[in-house]
């Protein structure tokens, strides 16, 4: 180790008993106790998060990767240490995973920090389990490596080819509408998750795999390869290869973490039409190393960067395909003269190094070019206006061209539960012109924020053939899913934002050509509102929904907890150039 030797391997961060030498003692003894010898105690020690869980199948591949990474970690020379972390699963988290990702991040942060480890391999996937965990190596700061699961495979229904989720959304809405029947709804149920692994299509899952690529934080070539493939496997090894390498190099996260490595980041956010979520997380890792993003910037290069992947939900594609025709390094070289290719990345190389050792192109039909994209300008837009004083977001590329300058009456819903109780009541008084609006799933509302952004039409109107409306909230929605929707709007409503105080019938307009979402409604009846309906934050008597409430920021803070941020203001992200 090129380090000082008392500060690496098993002599780190030695376990308090006054006296430094019987604490190595112990901790040698335990250890022994599993059988390992002084040889394999003296190398570079590389911990290996696992998040394993049977409430997890995004996460099935688990025991294989580490096995993989181990093996990797071994060849280099090094000690594999895998260890527990809490793992989150989009589906089977209440209220919503979104709730527990703080958590998780603490958990990641904390283990790093607490146990022995010259660098860690982070092997997450489904959604909130990636940003997390860059989350908590971030302000771990021990050289980190992130490994993902990679994408589920395709199913395939009566000769269609069918995906997690988008094509849960387009059936179950088809199911809304009479269009199929309950036979056909279950026959679907089997096929659109076809293997373990995470999400098929650019959903937030492959959205943060591909920016964290972009990132700089994993091996070049290794957000896409499906998770039961081969390619997934070597990738696992060389990943703990890496990690070794990095351990001895003290490559730390805030060495690629850089403003220039965000930049790309949030490119390849724009570039593959990727998941609203990917700016409120990676949002959140900046804020670690005491970085913030600059929305009126992101949106600057929106305007510049095409949509050039071609998956759902903005496209055609899967994950699968996205792999085989070339993956991130494919999209990236595409991209290269809008991207920062000084940036280091997890090699030891900067990604314009990176690049010019990449395969070359071949003909393929997922990653367009510059000169003919899926879509002109990036994924997300970013509006403002009275109703966002703090900003909004919408997918512009998911979005129904028709309804992207669209004025129309209120239909409001006050939070959740209001709207499945009334949202498909035959007598709502709803038109396929009005805008739905849901208050308070915001960060505090619901609290943590759910992927509820994404109203179903009232069912009324779904039966008439209405497929899209405009739809606003404070929450987010998943990025597996498409539609004209409004969503991060901030402050939320449960803090008093302006959303808090639109009513049935007020005139709501949205223009994504003037980046604007404003409520028509005039100053003076706003202010008689906000005095007649004083909103007070949400709290909780105890425990961590009592954290979270006290201490969560708005989507434009990344929904971190205001104490896990760094300490340090190191300025706004991107850079104007
Ligand atoms: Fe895990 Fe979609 S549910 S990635």
């Amino acid at each position: 180790m090129s380090q000082d030797d008392s500060k690496s391997g098993l002599r780190k961060g030695l376990t308090n008993y006054g006296d430094a030498g019987f604490s190595l003692f112990l901790r040698k003894a335990f250890i022994k106790g599993a059988g390992y010898t002084d040889d394999a105690l003296d190398r570079p020690v590389v911990g290996i998060v696992n998040t394993g869980s049977a409430y997890n199948p995004c996460h099935g591949n688990a025991p294989q990767l580490i096995e993989a990474v181990s093996r990797g970690v071994l060849m280099a020379g090094g000690l594999p240490m895998p260890f527990p972390t809490i793992s989150v699963h989009e589906s089977f988290s209440h209220p919503t995973s979104m709730y527990l990702r703080n958590l998780m991040s603490m958990d990641t942060e904390e283990m790093i920090r607490a146990q022995p480890m010259d660098a860690v391999v982070l092997i997450g996937g489904c959604d909130k389990t990636v940003p997390a965990q860059l989350m908590g190596a971030a302000s771990a700061g021990v050289p980190a490596i992130q490994l993902v699961t990679g994408s589920m495979l395709t199913g395939s229904h009566r000769s269609e080819r069918v995906g997690a989720c988008t094509d849960c959304r387009r059936f179950w809405g088809k199911y809304r509408a009479d269009e199929i029947d309950d036979a056909e709804i279950a026959d679907v149920n089997n096929q659109l998750v076809a293997s373990v692994g995470t999400c098929s299509v650019m959903g937030t899952a492959s959205t943060m795999a591909c920016m964290t690529e972009a990132l700089g934080m994993m091996l070049p070539g290794a957000a896409s390869p499906p998770a039961v493939t081969a390619d997934r496997m070597r990738y696992a090894e060389q990943t703990g290869v890496t990690a070794v390498r990095m351990a001895k190099d003290r490559l730390t996260p805030d060495r690629i973490m850089t403003p220039a490595a965000f930049e790309n980041a949030l490119r390849v956010l724009l570039a593959i039409g990727g998941s609203t979520n990917g700016v409120v997380h990676m949002t959140a890792v900046a804020g670690r190393l005491g970085f913030d993003i600059d929305l009126a910037q992101l949106d600057r290069m929106s305007r510049e960067t095409p949509v050039l992947v071609d998956l759902k939900p903005s496209g055609q594609h899967y994950m699968e395909d996205l792999h085989k025709a070339g993956g991130v390094p494919a999209l990236l070289r595409e991209l290269r003269p809008l991207l920062r290719l000084d940036a280091l990345t997890v090699t030891g190389r900067t990604l314009g190094q990176e690049l010019d050792a990449a395969a070359p192109a071949f003909p393929q039909t997922v990653i367009r070019s510059v000169a003919d994209p899926i879509y002109p300008q990036g994924g997300i837009a970013v509006l403002h206006g009275n109703l966002a004083p703090g900003g909004a977001i919408i997918k512009q590329s998911a979005a129904a061209p028709a309804l992207m300058e669209h004025e129309g009456r209120a239909v409001v819903f006050e939070n959740a539960e209001d709207m499945a109780r009334r949202i498909d009541d035959p007598d709502l008084d709803v038109r396929p012109e009005d805008v739905l609006v849901l208050k308070n799933i915001g960060p505090t509302g619901a609290p943590g924020m759910p992927e509820a952004g994404y109203l179903p039409i009232p069912r009324k109107l779904a039966r008439a053939g209405v497929k899209d409306m405009v739809r606003i909230s404070d929450g987010r929605m998943s990025g597996t899913a498409a539609g004209t929707i409004v969503l991060h709007v901030t402050p939320e409503a449960a803090v008093g934002g302006p959303l808090a105080y639109v009513q049935n019938g007020d005139r709501i307009r949205l223009s994504v050509a003037r980046r604007e979402i404003s409520l028509l409604v005039d100053e003076a009846e706003l202010a008689r509102r906000r005095a007649a309906q004083p909103v007070s934050r949400p709290s909780a008597p105890r425990g961590y929904r009592k954290l979270f409430l006290q201490s969560v920021t708005q989507a434009d803070q990344g929904v971190d907890f205001d104490f896990l941020r760094s300490d340090k203001n190191n300025g706004k992200i991107p850079g104007s150039r």
